[in-house]
């Protein structure tokens, strides 16, 4: 018995002089509610996401106690330097939505709020309808623009000259990525293995697949992908029509996955490319541009970095 009280009594005095030391604690600076958002999401961003997003850090007790300290401050320093809210207001509108929509991403996918982090703190944990609350909103943030009759008719013309591959129908017309990477013009006669909208910033998505990724598709083998699967993703602007329908607009850029696991194992596996605007502009400055497109895909690397789930296609 004895023994046991003397081994607490250490323990406790070791936890009492570890006080002493510690790491030092984040800037603290209250911040007001982000404009543009309505009261209901600001609470949500709020409660679930300020104390590692903004200066306003709301330590509990137990949160300042070393040596759990040192693991906090490091997800508010690390959260901080990833999307600062308290730097809301110096950015761009579109950047806002655009952090917005990645936000949302992380959400659904569960990454967001840490779960360690909600596991203790119960009250940043998000409801299906704070869920709901944030993606609704989103919606309204890029209402759907109407333009005029000369836009559409150029955008028309755009769109028809690609469906009837009038543009670049030859690689040698089109600059290689900085990686080294050809752009591939084929891509158009394959199929097309989902399609997406980013409200956020206004934008319609197809994703294509070549007859290797198609295959996979159909067979259920797309984790990991084969060598020689290749998906692109075409973005064209939303065009809200006079009727109100949404059609494609102009052409906005073209972005390709290229499967081999060994060529490419210093970059996810993948070959990685974009070309931006009807003149098909590569995109990137260095060869090392790739590491943006990793940064973003990584959140899916259990799915092999890639993001759609396709349609399962029958024959
Ligand atoms: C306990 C701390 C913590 C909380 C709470 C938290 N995050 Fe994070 N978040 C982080 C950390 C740490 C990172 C950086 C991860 C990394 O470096 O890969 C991060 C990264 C992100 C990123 C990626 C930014 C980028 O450009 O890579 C987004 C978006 C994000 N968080 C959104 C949110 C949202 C939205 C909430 C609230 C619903 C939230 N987070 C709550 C700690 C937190
Ligand atoms: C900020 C996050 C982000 C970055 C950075 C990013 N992507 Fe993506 N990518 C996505 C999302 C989200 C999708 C899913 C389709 C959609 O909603 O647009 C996607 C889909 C794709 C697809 C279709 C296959 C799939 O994963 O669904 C290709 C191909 C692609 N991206 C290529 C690239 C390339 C090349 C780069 C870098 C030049 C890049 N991406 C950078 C978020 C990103």
């Amino acid at each position: 018995m004895k023994k046991v009280s003397l081994i607490l009594l250490l323990v406790a005095t070791l936890i009492g002089l570890l006080q002493f030391i510690g790491p030092e604690v984040p800037k603290y600076e209250p911040v007001n509610d982000l404009t543009g958002i309505p009261k209901e999401v600001n609470a949500i961003i709020r409660s679930s996401c300020f104390d590692c997003h903004s200066t306003q850090t709301e330590l509990r007790w137990y949160d300042k106690l070393t040596p759990a300290n040192y693991i906090v401050y490091d997800h508010v320093l690390k959260g901080r330097a990833a999307l600062d809210f308290s730097k809301w207001d110096s950015l761009e509108p579109a950047v806002q939505n655009a952090k917005l929509y990645y936000s949302l991403n992380k959400i659904l996918e569960e990454e967001m709020p840490l779960p360690s982090y909600t596991a203790i703190h119960s009250k940043a944990k998000l409801s299906g309808k704070d869920i709901t609350t944030f993606k609704d909103f989103l919606v309204t943030r890029t209402p759907r623009r109407k333009i005029d009759s000369l836009q559409i008719q150029v955008a028309s013309q755009q769109f028809s000259d690609f469906v009837k591959g009038k543009l670049y129908t030859s690689k040698q017309s089109v600059q290689p990525a900085p990686n080294g990477i050809e752009y591939i013009p084929d891509y158009r006669n394959w199929q097309v293995i989902s399609i997406s909208d980013r409200f956020d910033n206004g934008t319609v998505r197809m994703i294509y697949g070549n007859d290797i990724a198609v295959k996979a598709i159909q067979n259920h083998t797309t984790n990991p992908w084969p060598d020689g699967a290749i998906l692109a993703k075409t973005a064209w602007k939303q065009q809200t029509n006079n009727d109100g329908s949404i059609s494609a607009g102009e052409f906005v850029q073209v972005e390709f996955m290229i499967r081999d696991a060994q060529k490419y194992a210093h970059t996810a596996g993948w070959g990685w490319g974009r070309w931006r605007g009807i003149d098909l502009k590569p995109y990137g400055a260095r060869a090392t541009f790739t590491t943006e497109c990793i940064s973003c895909h990584k959140s899916l690397k259990e799915n092999d970095y890639v993001f759609t789930k396709p349609l399962y296609l029958k024959d």
